[in-house]
């Protein structure tokens, strides 16, 4: 007789694996190409199948400015070590000069001032927030096409062996660490193939996102990037990258998702000073209209989104309170007034409390 086959379902994910998929989806707007990634190398990991001897995950991340390649690091720390500031992040930018790399690995001994360096990545460092269910370490490297060449060196063995030498040979293990590089690199190539098309009109702008989005310009853009990184990077460097994702540029629907995002976070910010529901705070369809206009740059994605929230409702929010014009018990509406261009501010007290009755005497005397 013929044996029973099954057809089984290699996309299928674990519990674990599921629900940092979710929460990462929540948090990341239009990059699910990055989400499942990380996730794919997460059930990897969780099931004991990640290569031995090797970091548990490298990728590099390239693509436009604002685009959520920093954020998506931080979400994934936020996720599973529960506080986006639990990635360890290394910004490249302050390590151009190779002897700025004392400060990653701590100086040889016998040094000057080699007592007083703490290595950014000894070991305590890397594994400084690891929870009681979960060891793992999140180092992310940002914007490393700044970083001088000792600081690739550094990154291959890194990178092959799970590996880094300190200073005073001391070794430290990375293999319960993902490694995550990003890079604008080839953000200008990119903006090449969607600038010509966008003209003048900035209506026109989201419709052409849309269209890069679906049709092959995605593909292009794809290429784009991982072309720029490979006349950047060595083939050794390549070769070690377990993963390269080309995040896509937003558009507008993508930035409508953010801004709620964002004044999700302020309103919560609002909460931590205020306390919890001590206000409740309302920015109207109108208002998030006329964010959505001012904080849309394609140039810079989200960024010049989140610079628009903090100026034109965090700034002008900080001072109702400091003024106390907004009290604990206070409900926010932020409004935008077409005549004056602007958002307004109201006060709607949550117990409204009933008319006084006005003797009619007292009025006719008045
Ligand atoms: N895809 C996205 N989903 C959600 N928020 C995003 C996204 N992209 C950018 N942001 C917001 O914009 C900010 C800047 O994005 P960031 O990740 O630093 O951009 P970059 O791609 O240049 O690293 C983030 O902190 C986040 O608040
Ligand atoms: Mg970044």
């Amino acid at each position: 007789m013929g044996r029973l086959r099954t057809l089984l379902e290699p996309q299928k994910m674990g519990r674990e694996a599921e629900t940092l998929l979710n929460n990462l989806r929540k948090r990341i707007v239009g990059q699910d190409e990055a989400i499942r990634q990380i996730v794919g190398v997460y059930q990897t990991y969780l099931t004991g199948m990640a290569s031995p001897g090797r970091p548990v995950g490298s990728f590099l991340f390239l693509g436009p400015t604002g685009s959520g390649k920093t954020r998506t690091v931080e979400a994934l720390a936020e996720s599973l070590l529960g506080d986006p500031r639990a990635a360890i992040k290394i910004d490249c930018a302050e390590f151009q000069h190779s002897h700025e790399i004392a400060k990653l690995i701590g100086s040889p001994p016998g040094y000057l001032g080699h007592r007083e360096t703490h290595p950014l990545l000894s070991q305590e460092a890397v594994n400084q927030y690891h929870t009681e269910k979960v060891k793992l370490s999140f180092v992310l490297f940002d914007e490393i096409e700044k970083a001088s060449d000792a600081l690739w060196n550094l990154l291959l063995g890194v990178l092959d062996k799970a590996v880094l030498t300190l200073g005073d040979n001391r070794r430290v293990d990375f293999s319960r660490a993902m490694i995550f590089m990003t890079s604008n690199l080839g953000a200008s190539e990119m903006n090449a193939i969607v600038r010509p098309r966008l003209g003048f009109a900035a209506g026109a702008a989201d419709e052409i996102v849309a269209q890069i989005r679906e049709g092959n310009q995605t593909d292009k853009i794809s290429r784009a990037g991982k072309e720029a990184a490979r006349k950047k990077f060595s083939p050794e460097f390549m070769n070690r990258i377990d993963k390269t994702v080309v995040f896509n540029p937003l558009g507008e629907p993508e930035l409508k998702k953010i801004l709620n995002l964002e004044l999700e976070a302020v309103e919560e910010r609002v909460s931590q000073v205020v306390g919890a529901n001590a206000i409740r705070f309302t920015v109207n369809q109108r208002a998030q209209a006329f964010l959505l206009r001012e904080g849309t740059d394609l140039r810079y994605g989200a960024r010049h989104l989140k610079r628009a929230v903090e100026r034109l409702v965090v700034e002008p929010t900080s001072n109702l309170l400091a003024t106390q014009q907004l009290e604990a018990g206070d409900s926010l509406l932020v409004d935008f007034d077409a005549d004056l261009g602007s958002l307004t501010f109201l006060k709607e007290a949550r117990e409204i409390a009933p008319p006084r009755q006005v003797s009619s005497g007292k009025s006719a005397a008045a």
